[in-house]
């Protein structure tokens, strides 16, 4: 179908925490990609996005620091802001769920769909906080699994066995909130019928977007035919947007019911006259761009809300990518690890397009890949600066050496220049069929290649060489190199934005990079360079202040045309593209990641020790008082210890047992040295048999107290009595 405008979202971050590189690599780097690239071809498109910033775990994290949860969005909405920009991700605008608008607008959503009698209500138990005078999220119940014991499962899964859990399924549930176990209590909600939803469904995606990405179709498909059930739309809390209906007190739409409702609210902030244009005139295309966990609510939730409301256009496509894995782990913001995108921009300034181009060139696009520093150091030293940064230097630099720094005009051509500049069509064609199918990868690899071949071609034709014998045949050569500088300066704008910009900077040029609606109700702006009292300018026109004359403005139009920059066009200065990436550097980030590593292993196991500590054996079979009575149990002293030999594990003591002095052999020696035992005052089983032990005659038994981590621990009596005293 044809479409005249392209509206893309990007999934809003929850304000949680910060961005990390997963994040870019599921959704936020392609979205760019598509946008930069559909604004350089002339489409007309918005790009949105904003924070996510109601949901429980906002709540606990609020709680757990001490802080409102409109502290923590506060924060986390201004890092993740930031962090895009200072990637280079443009959005047209990047709002909040906590906005006016939004409130205002997600619960007119609701209340039409109520007005409309679209949902169900259901009551039913739910477990409450007395203490707190709260309804609990299954997030806010912690218990131990039924299934692998683990005493800190949640209350909708166990993050150590994976299972998924029902919070009546806990054993022995607790709030988070409070620390008391939890009563249950009877609440209302409101329910989307999705099953009704479900034939129509079926047909929308599975007959009718077979062209969706393979993971995509194959998780909505199994989600299909497992069957739909109806889903709670609000919830007890008090963090979000209202209920805006009668009965509804205390509750709160569910932040998957709000959040993609940000996404028009965002429009309709940003757009106030125009946003209706965008979300319900059917010649406007929908893109989604999104991580895989949220598949089934871009999917199936709210085209099923959207549908219901009616009016509303539904995605044309929802790319959506697998996950990143950072050195063979997978990310976690929780358990820290993850490359936050906030301190690669601090740590690695300049450095935003390798990340960009990194993250495009391993994009989990149809698997799960994993993000290495030594991949990451590898691809920028020895594609980016060896290949694309290598071949404009080398072009530039003799463009001023032999020609003033102006490009010269084609004096001696030969058929390989033609063949040359004539394969970088292929190329873009291929990077536009890529793009416009959501293969950012291998159109990624597309532009590569127009580098590769400028890179070959000044490599074969050794223009230095030539410039001994013949400036004509070098004038030609270095034409034909310039030519291909000005088509990377066209094709890398989508996914190198900020060294595109470098090298437009050292070719004199600007671009239309095309019509962005940052300004409100659309404002066109077209990129462009001037020479501004001998230093490189780069501005945006506006209609008050349009670009000046003279100056040579790329477009995507113009990739791959014989000649982009005509001969005697001067060149600003060669500044290098990109710098080497140093051992140093990514060694730091990789000792970085080992100390998180090590340090939560540490805590794990520690965590686990003490677990394990807690946990008692179950009580021996009965024994009768006469067998009782037949052990000897004494107090006694260590006057003596010692190793025995070639062993870990044994002390031989020398014991003052009140009646007399003996040896025994213990297996203590992991736990206690001799000096620890000197002296000490201890308890014996005195009359146990004899026995030899590596040629040592022991008689009697130390008492230990064993718990579960295993450790012996000796038992010495409260208040000091004679050696001796019996036990009993
Ligand atoms: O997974 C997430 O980070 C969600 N906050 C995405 C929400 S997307 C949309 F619905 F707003
Ligand atoms: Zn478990």
């Amino acid at each position: 179908m044809s479409y005249k405008r392209t509206l893309v979202t990007c999934a809003l971050p929850y304000a949680n925490g910060p961005v990390h590189i997963g994040h870019l690599a599921g959704a936020y780097i392609p979205g760019d990609i598509f946008v930069r690239y559909l604004r350089m071809r002339g489409e007309d498109v918005v790009f949105i996005c904003g924070s996510d910033e109601h949901g429980v775990p906002i709540t606990i994290k609020a709680k757990d620091q001490g802080v409102t949860p409109q502290d923590i969005v506060d924060k986390y909405h201004k890092v993740m802001k930031d962090a895009f920009t200072g990637l280079g991700i443009n959005y047209d605008i990047y709002s909040r769920t906590s906005s006016a608008v939004h409130a205002e607008n997600a619960a007119e959503f609701f209340r039409k769909l109520y007005d409309q009698d679209d949902f169900i209500t259901q009551e039913s138990e739910q477990l409450y906080d007395e203490e707190a005078k709260m309804f609990l999220t299954d997030r806010l119940i912690e218990g131990t699994c039924p299934k692998c014991g683990n005493p800190h499962a949640y209350g909708d899964q166990c993050e150590k066995c994976g299972s998924t859990l029902s919070p009546e399924e806990l054993l022995e549930p607790k709030s988070k909130l409070s620390g008391s176990t939890p009563v249950k209590k009877k609440t209302k909600h409101w329910y989307l019928p999705l099953d009704k939803y479900e034939p129509w469904l079926r047909d929308w995606i599975l007959e009718q977007h077979k062209e969706w990405k393979t993971n995509v179709y194959g998780q909505c498909k199994s989600w299909l035919d497992g069957g739909l059930q109806p889903r709670a739309v609000t919830r007890d809390l008090d963090w979000g947007v209202p209920v805006p209906v009668e009965g509804a007190e205390g509750k709160v739409l569910y932040v998957w019911f709000d959040a993609p409702i940000g996404y028009i609210s965002n429009t309709k902030e940003l757009l106030p006259q125009s946003w209706e244009k965008w979300w319900k005139d059917p010649e406007t295309r929908l893109v989604h761009f999104i991580g895989k966990d949220n598949i089934v609510f871009h999917c199936i939730v709210f085209p099923s809300m959207l549908k219901a409301y009616g009016d509303y256009i539904l995605p044309d496509n929802v790319p959506s990518n697998e996950f990143l894995n950072l050195e063979g782990d997978k990310i976690s913001t929780s358990r820290n690890w993850a490359v936050w995108v906030h301190e690669y921009e601090q740590e690695f300034p300049g450095c935003e397009d390798v990340l960009r181009y990194v993250l495009t060139a391993n994009a989990p696009e149809t698997k799960d890949n994993d993000f290495t520093w030594k991949d990451f150091q590898s691809r920028n030293n020895s594609e980016l600066l060896a290949v694309f940064g290598n071949f404009v230097n080398r072009a530039v630099v003799l463009t001023h050496k032999y020609f003033g720094g102006k490009v010269p005009a084609n004096l001696k051509p030969e058929a390989i220049d033609a063949e040359t500049l004539a394969a970088i069509k292929p190329c873009r064609e291929a990077l536009e069929k890529y793009i416009e199918t959501y293969h950012f990868r291998e159109a990624l690899k597309e532009a590569m290649n127009m580098a590769r071949i400028g890179n070959k071609y000044i490599s074969d034709m050794e223009p230095w060489k030539v410039a001994k014998e013949d400036m004509d045949r070098t004038a030609s050569i270095l034409y034909t190199c310039l030519q291909i500088c000005a088509d990377l300066a066209i094709a890398f704008e989508p996914f190198t934005p900020f060294s595109a910009e470098k090298l437009r900077g050292i070719l004199r040029v600007g671009i239309d990079a095309g019509t962005d609606h940052r300004a409100g109700e659309g404002t066109p702006t077209v990129n462009f360079y001037k020479a501004d009292e001998g230093k490189a300018v780069h501005t945006r026109p506006t209609a008050s202040s349009p670009a000046p004359a003279g100056n040579l403005v790329l477009n995507w139009d113009m990739l791959g045309n014989a000649e982009i920059l005509p001969a005697g066009h001067e060149l600003g200065e060669a500044v290098l593209l990109f710098r080497k990436i140093e051992d140093d550097e990514v060694n730091a980030q990789i000792a970085k990641l080992e100390a998180i590593k090590k340090a939560r292993e540490e805590a794990e196991a520690a965590k686990a020790a003490a677990e394990a500590a807690k946990k008692v054996e179950p009580q021996k079979a009965e024994v009768t008082f006469d067998q009782f009575g037949a052990m000897d149990i004494r107090t006694a002293t260590v006057l003596a210890a010692e190793r025995v030999p070639k062993t870990d594990k044994l002390l031989k003591l020398t014991i003052d047992t009140g009646i007399d002095q003996r040896t025994i052999v213990s297996g203590i020696a992991e736990y206690y040295s001799p000096e620890d035992m000197l002296g000490k005052q201890i308890c014996i089983l005195a009359n146990l048999a004899p026995r030899v032990i590596r040629g040592i005659e022991s008689r009697g038994m130390i008492l230990m107290a064993k718990q579960g981590d295993g450790k012996m621990r000796f038992i010495t009596p409260q208040e000091v009595v004679v050696n001796g005293a019996q036990i009993g």
